[in-house]
């Protein structure tokens, strides 16, 4: 495997990409060369480029002392090369502003799948802490934790009925402690869970609230009297028969909930509410935690006159449930009374319908969220499949919505969709490991910040189950039901299901071959995946090409490239291509080449680049890529499910003819008129000497 090499410039010239460790102290020196600095620090960044230059001309004379023969003008051309390329700062100058959330590695962990420890079946935080020295082996930098709040359980811990206390599944307080801490002296941050559209109706506020209509915590969550009349529909993602609205004998009064009737929608238009919320907020981060992810969030306002909405479109969830009412004004609060207070991040659970909702929801001038999770890429594989054109025009268009302003997070998977390589790439035996290692190369060269779910780095697959009694999952159970009741046809329900199912993803997780995977020596509250045996990470560890090993790499990569992997420019290439995904990210004149056969077949891909002259980092073919069988007309040939990223490390940007390569358009004619053209491969030779 070809280690990633790490490029450096001096000046304007490219110099041929090297391993670190051969040239350390060059290594050193070009690092303080290539310094790049901010238009707003202007005046120290002059001063510090007016010493570079003169250090510039002290090293020019040393060698041109050393070699006057070989070094007429070099000063000069040093000097001018060295103005180039403080003018060519000046013109890219990154605006990005860099924060450690943005460079996170997120992996998300499933907590009732991922490790039992006291053989109950159930995953637990005993379980987590055994396997921290696995999550640090990974690379990964931040830990989210599906909820681990004291909960019934009728979703999966997304009912809480306590925000201050632990699951008894999962354990205790001290257990929790330990966790992050465990956590924290890995290097790993930990994000939690933040579910406040709903509590679960166990909640003590929803006991008090359906009480009486003159309990204190009524107006914590949204009632109808039933006097008058029955309230304007609203849909249920959850309910058996897609009704928001649950009658509750005991006031005579009905309530709304979006997700399941045990999960009574929280009033977020009373601000004692906003307050209780903001004190478990602190409860948390005063624990030491690193961020939140807020649940469903984009639901939590609501228009309180219950408006009818139009006849056909009471379903249209995007459009008619998300970003109601005055939500802004409660982030904007949210963010004032806890989120600006502490080093921590902030992520959304959807962004909302168009990308003004999106933008108003992270913008950093908005002092809302960091970033927000859109899903019109993760919805677009459906069981009919998808296409490929569709799927690079959906990612491309969110890149560049948000390439100026706002960050988003990039995902394929997570504990609701089914898995990733079963949906996006292909489960097959023999394209298994391909696919999945192709599309977690895509996760992780694109920019935002990744969020990567547990058992996808070994290409863990859906689950196969084919009765309704293997479901756990309350969506899909319901689902089927609503189906039952209104006369569907069953047979192609359950064929649906067993792709859509969200218990897809949340198999036990599998870390070897022995009974239930080693994820219980109980009986699994929900079924091991059948092909176990062959998937989990003992057998993966092991094996250099597994894909496991693949995702470290990957891992690796986007920490060593932060500039190019998680700032850099997206640039979609061969568009129209219907089966390959091929694109550049680059920065300050750095570039990589990221190709990606989404298809079972041999493709195609016609690129203006030259790949004989750039440098494979990794393949997921290992030593055996595609042929490049046309140099010439530039056109490559990728195997199956084949990914490759390549960097540049000759003088030419092979993507554009552009020979200082620097992301910006000079070509080799302004170059000429600048007297440059030559000057650039100086330094390379000034390094080998
Ligand atoms: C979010 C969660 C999902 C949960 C739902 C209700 O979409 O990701 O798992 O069921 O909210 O809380």
């Amino acid at each position: 495997m070809i280690g990633p090499p790490s490029i450096w410039y001096v000046g304007n010239g490219r110099v041929a990409a090297k391993r670190q460790n051969e040239f350390p102290k060059a290594s050193r020196f070009l690092a303080f060369c290539k310094k790049p600095f901010l238009p707003k620090q202007l005046p120290i960044s002059l001063g510090i480029d007016l010493s570079r230059g003169i250090l510039f001309c002290i090293l020019g004379v040393y060698l041109s002392a050393m070699q006057p023969h070989t070094f007429h003008g070099f000063i000069f051309l040093l000097f001018l090369g060295y103005c180039t390329q403080v003018c060519g700062q000046f013109e890219q100058s990154p605006t990005v502003n860099k924060k450690w959330w943005k460079e996170a590695i997120v992996y998300q962990i499933y907590p009732r799948s991922f490790q039992d420890s006291d053989g109950d079946g159930v995953g637990d935080l005993k379980g987590i802490i055994s396997r921290l020295d696995y999550l640090k082996s990974l690379g990964i930098t931040a830990v989210w934790l599906n909820p681990i709040y004291s909960s019934p359980n009728d979703d999966n811990g997304y009912d809480v009925s306590d925000y201050r206390a632990i699951m008894k599944d999962f354990g205790t307080m001290a257990d929790f402690e330990e966790l992050l801490k465990g956590l924290h002296e890995r290097g790993i941050k930990l994000v939690m869970d933040l579910v406040v559209n709903h509590s679960s109706d166990e909640h003590e506020w929803f006991r008090q609230s359906r009480s009486s209509r003159n309990n204190p915590y009524r107006n914590y969550y949204h009632w109808w009297n039933a006097e008058n009349g029955k309230p304007p529909y609203r849909c249920s993602l959850f309910d058996v028969n897609h009704d928001a609205w649950k009658y509750d004998s005991l006031t005579n009064a009905y309530y709304l909930h979006y997700f399941s009737v045990k999960q009574p929608d929280l009033k977020w238009e009373n601000p004692k509410l906003r307050q209780e919320v903001y004190a478990i907020m602190k409860f948390w981060t005063d624990k030491g935690i690193d961020g939140f992810r807020l649940d469903a969030f984009q639901f939590a306002a609501k228009d309180t006159t219950y408006p009818i909405f139009p006849k056909g479109f009471e379903r249209d969830f995007v459009n008619y449930y998300a970003i109601q009412g005055n939500l802004h004004g409660y982030l904007q609060e949210m963010n004032k009374e806890v989120l600006s207070k502490y080093d921590i991040m902030s992520v959304a659970e959807g962004a909302g319908n168009t990308f003004e909702d999106g933008h108003n929801l992270v913008d950093e001038d908005r002092r809302e969220l960091n970033m927000a999770y859109a899903f019109e890429g993760v919805d677009i594989a459906k069981p009919e499949g998808y296409s490929v054109l569709h799927f690079k025009e959906v990612f491309s268009r969110w890149d560049s919505a948000f390439a100026e302003k706002g960050w988003l997070s990039i995902f394929l998977a997570n504990h609701d969709q089914a898995r990733m390589v079963s949906r996006f790439g292909n489960d097959r035996p023999e394209f298994r490991e391909a696919s999945s290692k192709m599309l977690s190369t895509f996760i992780m060269t694109m920019r935002g910040t990744p969020f990567y779910y547990n058992g996808d780095e070994l290409g863990m697959t859906n689950a196969g189950f084919e009765r309704l009694e293997e479901f756990r999952d309350l969506q899909t159970i319901n689902e089927f039901r609503y189906a039952q009741n209104t006369g569907a046809d069953l047979k192609i329900v359950m064929k649906r299901l067993q792709f859509t199912s969200r218990d897809n993803g949340r198999t036990p997780f599998q870390w070897d071959a022995t009974a239930n995977a080693g994820f219980t020596t109980g009986t699994p509250w929900i079924k091991v995946n059948y092909n176990y045996r062959t998937i989990n990470v003992a057998a993966q560890q092991k094996d250099p090409n597994s894909c496991l090993n693949y995702f470290k790499q990957l891992v690796k990569l986007r920490q060593e490239h932060p500039d190019l992997l998680v700032y850099g420019k997206f640039t979609l290439l061969d568009k129209e291509n219907p089966n390959i995904v091929v694109y550049t990210r680059e920065s300050q004149g750095r570039k990589m080449l990221i190709l990606l056969n989404f298809s079972d077949t041999i493709a195609k891909v016609t690129i203006p680049a030259d790949l004989s002259t750039a440098t494979l980092l990794l393949s997921n073919y290992q030593n055996k890529p595609a042929h490049i069988n046309n140099v010439q007309s530039h056109t490559y040939t990728l195997l199956p499910y084949e990914a490759r990223v390549y960097t540049f490390s000759t003088e030419r940007d092979p993507t554009t003819n552009d020979i200082w390569g620097r992301g910006i358009h000079r070509d080799n004619a302004t170059m000429m008129r600048c007297g440059m053209y030559k000057g650039h491969g100086l330094y390379v030779r000034l390094i080998k000497n």
